[in-house]
């Protein structure tokens, strides 16, 4: 039997597993490693943390698994998105890399909109947000300009993994489709885009297709994770994009709901026909010529966590979750919206904050983590209303990381989008896209379809019930309004913010 590897380089851990031919993951590890949040609005990482621990993860997965290392065909990735890491000549690290969910970059973003926005739109699809690379680019630029004079080369994070595994510099389409400099439908940097923001286009990696072979694993890298040095490396995509992969989104009318850190609700597209106006993302899948539009709230997952982190640290999640199933919908009229570090879809603003409306003396914990969970739910559904304004038909969704693992809150989203909703088995999330690119670009497949065809199993569907849908849409109409009667309030308290953690 052959098998493959697929790395996940996530926002708070990295996970890796083995996969055989026959998509039966055989072996699983993860590590994680800390947030840098020096002030209000920063998210960094530092990069070498990301590259011990998952040569760390890479090495416990070798030897659980009793598994030849002859036996390891390919290699690929996923990670984070829009995450800047600076390379000198060198190839040493210049500073920590900013994250996707790092929103410091307001001013530049208004700049950049005010100069070029829809010139921006026209070449990259997509309109300046905080989270995107190039804003990043030009905040060092401006803050820090000795440093980044010395920059040699930009790359996103896991393309900074993959290169100290092989000593390789490369970037994809889907995650260079992140950075605000590609021409997405051309498939090349923007010389264009680079000139008007006095960026040097020598800086942007050369760019492969996602299941392209880049190389094989440096000899350090064999020898200490116990793997070969003939295992081939193959480039991987961006997480979104992977998980897309991963969930057997490969096709028109496919449509995936993947809550880690951030959620995101995300589309196949064949090609740019239809116009988004910039209001949802759009980018170029981890699929050869395929793309996707895709729906960002940036604190899903990451609000149950800062929930268990506050309140309940000793808990494991299912604990936390317990009774939830008991709350009835709306938690008793208490809402929640999950701006804890601002947000992208529909209102990108990195100003507005969290609420909980409507607290009463009668709530229990079970019914904030009801409302939490419905919260997060809705402002995804707000990504699924401007997909269905700009005529996408949403049906089916599949439901992968954190929101699939409860089925409480899987018939919640099928309740809320008015959708069916598809949970798989042995759900892996964007590791199993990395996955099967790897066995794509081991040629174990003719297409990614063919491999989706042996990896993918569905393991239940939750169908919408009409009388939960009723109560969820005069619900919803409210939650809407939270955004609006909070903005101001919002901004008056801006002043008072301290670190996020
Ligand atoms: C997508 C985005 C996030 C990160 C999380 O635009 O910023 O989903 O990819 O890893």
């Amino acid at each position: 039997m052959k098998y493959v590897i697929g790395i996940d380089l996530g926002t708070s851990a990295v996970k890796t597993i083995l996969v055989n031919q026959n998509g039966k993951v055989c072996a699983e590890t993860s590590r994680s490693y800390p947030l840098i949040q020096e002030k209000a609005g920063y998210s960094e990482q530092n990069p070498e943390d990301w590259v011990q621990q998952t040569i760390d993860a890479l090495t416990e997965l070798v030897s659980i698994s009793n598994v030849q290392a002859k036996d390891i065909d390919g290699i690929s990735y996923s990670g984070q998105m829009h995450g800047l890491v600076l390379l000198d000549q060198d190839r040493q690290v210049l500073r920590h890399a900013i994250l996707w969910n790092d929103t410091r970059t307001t001013p530049q973003c208004i700049k950049m909109t005010e100069k070029f926005g829809d010139h921006l739109l026209n070449i990259t699809k997509n309109r300046a947000l905080e989270g995107f690379t190039l804003p990043k680019i030009l905040w060092v630029k401006e803050h820090e300009p000795e440093l980044f004079k010395k920059t040699a080369v930009f790359l996103l994070p896991k393309d900074y993994v993959r290169f100290r595994m092989t000593g390789a510099i490369h970037t994809e389409y889907s995650d260079a489709a992140g950075t605000l400099l590609l021409h997405i439908t051309r498939k090349e940097w923007s010389d264009d885009i680079c000139n008007r923001f006095g960026i040097s286009a020598d800086i942007c990696p050369p760019l492969v297709e996602s299941h392209d072979c880049v190389g094989s694993l440096l000899p350090n890298v064999a020898a200490e994770t116990g793997l070969s040095e003939k295992t081939k490396v193959y480039a991987g995509g961006a997480d979104n994009a992977c998980g897309a992969i991963g969930a057997g989104i490969l096709s028109s009318g496919k449509t995936l709901c993947s809550i880690g850190t951030s959620g995101v609700i995300l589309s196949y597209e064949e090609g740019e026909e239809r116009d988004f106006k910039g209001k949802v993302h759009f980018f170029n899948h981890g699929k050869k010529d395929s793309f996707y539009t895709m729906g960002v709230t940036l604190a899903a997952g990451y609000s149950l966590d800062w929930f268990k982190r506050t309140f309940a640290p000793n808990e494991s999640f299912e604990q936390l979750l317990k009774g939830v199933e008991s709350i009835p919908i709306g938690a008793n009229g208490l809402l929640y919206t999950p701006y804890l570090v601002g947000e992208r879809t529909p209102h990108a603003d990195s100003s507005i904050r969290g609420s909980l409306i409507g607290m009463d003396g009668a709530h229990k914990r079970e019914h904030f983590l009801r409302a939490i969970m419905e919260g997060i739910t809705f402002s995804l559904h707000e990504s699924i209303e401007l997909f269905r304004e700009a005529g996408k038909s949403v049906h089916t969704v599949v439901s992968i990381g954190g929101g699939a693992k409860n089925e409480t809150w899987l018939q919640m989203q099928a309740d809320i989008f008015n959708a069916r909703v598809i949970k798989l088995a042995n759900e892996q999330g964007p590791a199993m896209g990395a996955a099967m690119l790897a066995a794509f670009g081991s040629r174990w497949f003719e297409s990614l379809e063919e491999c989706a065809e042996q990896f993918i199993r569905e393991a239940a569907t939750f169908y919408p019930k009409e009388q939960n849908v009723q109560k969820y849409k005069t619900l919803f109409d409210v939650y809407k309004k939270i955004y609006t009667h909070t903005k101001d309030l919002n901004t008056a308290l801006k002043s008072f913010r301290k670190n996020q953690l």
